[in-house]
């Protein structure tokens, strides 16, 4: 078979991931011939990581406009700062090359229908490289819905939350985007990670759709407070002024008449955790505490105190497991973040190399990087309702 040979664009943090994990190293046939940052340091820091770690010496680039080339590349993974995600995607889509690009969420709604436009004209291959679809939990409770043990699902809770007040001090004190963002934004502006596994369960552009938002945010008073602790000497950082809110509420409603809450939680001391519910009908998942109730669970249903159900998920694992994670387990995990990665990235290289069609396409990734932009101008107005745009233009039904 004809080596694919991949671009990467973007060595930040995460590129930086990539470059140690396997997914450069653990697919056949997947070769990564170029790289690029328009940051010096990070190019220098990706070609000394891939040398030393990988024995990979692909071309370097600092403008990724040399990278976008036929003759050079066959796929383009887009791993920048979020603002200029779309931007690359559709010059990569007009020149025939397929994209995967990595999370983010929009800052304007125009700049997405113009993403769909250009897939829909083009056809180029194009996927949303949302990990955590493939994450062991969200497969499996995903399989669960699939085969009803939910029942009739009616609400799902998710949420990103994640202590990144260092690593938003990094956008002054190294070179992180994020920065820039918290001083100048208000929005849900990390949806996807818990969405996009809600969306699936959901069906969301397959017979369902979301259809309003309303955000509220809370007082943004968690950067400052870290920065007096860990910063008191540095002007810049202790003279920011940020808009962001420390925890964001976002209310989705699904044509489906099922709801979704989301919360952004990243500026305050906390835990990881994506926080999953499901509630159905038939059975509720907590992710928290690792726990599923059965409607008819006897033994704790007439008790305040539901501790037998406490941490049960595993006793349940060998019976739903998702067939992908089955077979993962079976032939070795690859990648990154606990296998997540290698899922993610292999899939995006599987359905390039064979033509098939992408898990997570064009019209996912609109609608769930909808929510940030449309949760901006929620937060705004104090609240109030917003109408998520049909991307699919009917086909979702
Ligand atoms: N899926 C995941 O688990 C996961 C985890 C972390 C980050 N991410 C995503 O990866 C992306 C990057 O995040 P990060 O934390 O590495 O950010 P980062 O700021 O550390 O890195 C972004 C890099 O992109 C470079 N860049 C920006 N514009 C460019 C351009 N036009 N040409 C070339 N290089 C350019 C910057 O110089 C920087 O080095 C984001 O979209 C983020 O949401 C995903």
């Amino acid at each position: 078979m004809k080596k694919l040979r991949v671009g990467l664009i973007g060595l930040g943090g995460r590129g930086l991931g990539l470059c140690k994990s396997t997914v450069f190293t653990d697919f056949e046939g997947v070769e990564l011939v170029a790289i690029c940052d328009n940051y010096q340091p990070w190019l220098d820091r990706a070609v000394e990581c891939l040398a030393t770690e990988k024995d990979l010496h692909p071309k370097t680039f600092t403008d990724h406009h040399d990278v976008l080339n036929k003759d050079l590349i066959d796929a383009v993974l887009i791993v920048t700062s979020w603002e200029t995600h779309i931007p690359i995607a559709i010059e990569a889509l007009e020149l025939g090359i397929p994209v995967g690009m990595e999370i983010c969420g929009c800052y304007d709604l125009q700049q997405v229908w113009d993403l769909v436009h250009t897939w829909e004209r083009t056809k180029t291959p194009f996927m949303f490289l949302e990990n955590c679809c493939y994450g062991q939990n969200e497969l499996m409770l995903l399989n669960m819905v699939r085969q009803g043990v939910f029942g009739e699902v009616s609400h799902c809770d998710g949420c990103y939350a994640h202590d990144l007040r260092r690593e938003i001090c990094k956008g002054v004190l190294t070179h992180h985007y994020r920065w820039g963002n918290y001083v100048n934004r208000n929005c849900e502006n990390y949806p996807t990670h818990e969405l996009g596994p809600i969306a699936k369960m959901l069906n969301i552009n397959h017979g369902n759709r979301f259809l309003t938002l309303t955000s509220t945010s809370s007082k943004s008073v968690g950067m400052h407070e870290y920065i007096k602790q860990k910063h008191p000497d540095h002007e810049v950082l202790m003279n920011a002024k940020f808009n962001q809110g420390d925890v964001v509420i976002t209310t989705i409603k699904c044509a489906g008449g099922e709801t979704i809450t989301l919360k952004l939680d990243t500026t305050l001391p906390r835990f990881y955790s994506r926080g999953l519910e499901v509630h159905g009908t038939k059975a509720y998942y907590n992710d928290v505490c690792k726990s599923f109730f059965f409607e008819g669970d006897e033994e704790v249903e007439e008790m305040w105190d539901w501790q037998p159900n406490w941490d049960n998920r595993e006793k349940y694992r060998e019976q739903y497991e998702h067939p992908i994670w089955k077979e993962y387990l079976a032939n070795g995990i690859k990648g990154g973040h606990g296998g997540m990665d290698g899922l993610v990235y292999g899939a995006f290289y599987d359905c390039v190399m064979n033509g098939y069609d992408m898990p997570i396409n064009v019209y996912d990734a609109a609608a769930w990087m909808a929510v940030t932009n449309l949760s901006e101008q929620s937060i705004a107005l104090g609240g109030a309702p917003m109408v998520f745009p049909d991307f699919t233009s009917g086909a979702w039904k």
